[in-house]
């Protein structure tokens, strides 16, 4: 079990030490960790936010717990060179094109959502977003128009088999859950949209089990907020699932709460090869304060045992454990409360 930790920048190392700490207490046999350097820690170190070597490591492991990036004194850095761009390289270059975001209510947290409790209670959703395409990956541009004015575009774009492999993804995680699919889109508006909701329904065929529902993307923002027990699996393109998965993560109670893994097709002797990390950022703003909740990176240490390693038994002792310490009122400052991260994480792990 070979596992690489990128923990990056801000709050990322904060998070990743606590997810560490968990899978080490496991003492999974055979489970070997190394640590690399991505992000604006990287590039300070090394010149690049994804050095080669990181990129290697990556490609040796069977998974990899990330972190986040992200680094104001990056800011002024030509594109290429921004914190951000190792993310975005490491789904790229590993073909990571399946984004998993799971948001379930904890028992004890209704009130700290965003939502009525009533409401609240009722979230057990997956989102399935599309993690190699869409605008993010599109062509980009910036141009000075003949009056003056600046112009900037990004091209959004899907293919056929883009859509086809998530949909692939997503059809078959229903059929694991409550066979409910909603596909989320802009077909209204965007040709991109379109080819997404006939590519969908083409692949509909195939699973006559799953109820297959689309829905605008402005609709499901809202619905999200209205009656977000109505989702069972949610698939959607890079830039709605982006925003809907935050959105989700409210919902919960807080974004210290949500995990992630990035699948790709790459089998190991394990299991799938995937990515794992928190559904957040390198939070500046309260790093080095000890405020970040790491619950979110030992839920995707526990996906990562699930997914890559086939050990369902180990991820749902950590589940099991971090929903025991919410429930016995553990509460970082993201919940209105004042233990640590060190705290927050020594709380999962004496429950383990
Ligand atoms: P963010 O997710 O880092 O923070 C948003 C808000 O949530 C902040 O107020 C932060 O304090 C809070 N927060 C985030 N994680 C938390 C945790 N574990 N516990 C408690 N509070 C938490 O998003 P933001 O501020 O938009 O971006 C900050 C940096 O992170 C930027 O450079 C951005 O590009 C980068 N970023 C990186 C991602 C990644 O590495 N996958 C994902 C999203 C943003
Ligand atoms: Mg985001």
């Amino acid at each position: 079990m070979k596992i690489a930790i990128f923990p990056g920048d801000g709050i990322g190392p904060e998070v990743t030490r606590e997810a560490v700490r968990v899978l080490q207490a496991l003492d999974l046999p055979g489970m070997v960790l190394f640590e690399g350097d991505v992000g604006g820690v990287a590039y300070h170190r090394h010149g690049h936010p994804l050095p080669a070597e990181t990129l290697e490591m990556a490609r040796v492991a069977d998974a990899v717990l990330f972190g986040a990036v992200g680094d104001p004194s990056c800011d002024g850095l030509e594109r290429h060179l921004r914190p951000e761009q190792a993310i975005l390289g490491l789904r790229a270059e590993l073909g990571l094109f399946a984004n998993l975001r799971p948001a379930t209510t904890f028992p004890g947290l209704e009130t700290m959502s965003a939502l009525r409790p009533e409401i609240a209670c009722a979230i057990d959703l997956l989102i399935v977003r599309e993690l190699n395409g869409d605008v993010y990956f599109g062509e980009k541009g910036m141009r000075t128009l003949g009056d003056g004015r600046r112009q900037g575009w990004d091209m959004m774009s899907y293919a056929e088999d883009e859509v086809r492999r998530i949909a692939h993804v997503a059809f078959r995680a229903a059929q694991a859950r409550d066979r409910r699919l909603v596909s989320v889109d802009k077909a209204n508006v965007l040709e991109t949209s379109q080819l997404w909701r006939d590519v969908v329904n083409e692949v509909a065929t195939e699973y006559p089990d799953v109820a297959v529902e689309h829905m605008y993307v402005d609709n499901a923002a809202m619905q999200l907020v209205r009656d977000p027990g109505r989702f069972d699996v949610v698939v959607t393109g890079n830039l709605f699932g982006d925003i809907l998965s935050d959105q989700a993560s409210m919902c919960v109670g807080s974004i210290g709460l949500l995990a992630s893994a990035s699948l790709g097709e790459r089998q190991t002797e394990h299991g799938t090869f995937g990515l794992y990390e928190p559904i957040h950022g390198s939070a500046p703003d309260i790093a080095a304060h000890s405020k970040a909740n790491p619950m979110a990176t030992i839920l995707s240490a526990a996906m990562m045992l699930r997914h890559s390693f086939g050990r369902e038994a180990e991820a749902a002792r950590i589940e099991t454990a971090v929903a025991k310490a919410l429930a016995d009122g553990v509460r970082g400052a993201d919940l209105g409360g004042d233990a640590g991260t060190e705290a927050v994480g020594a709380a999962v792990l004496e429950r383990l």
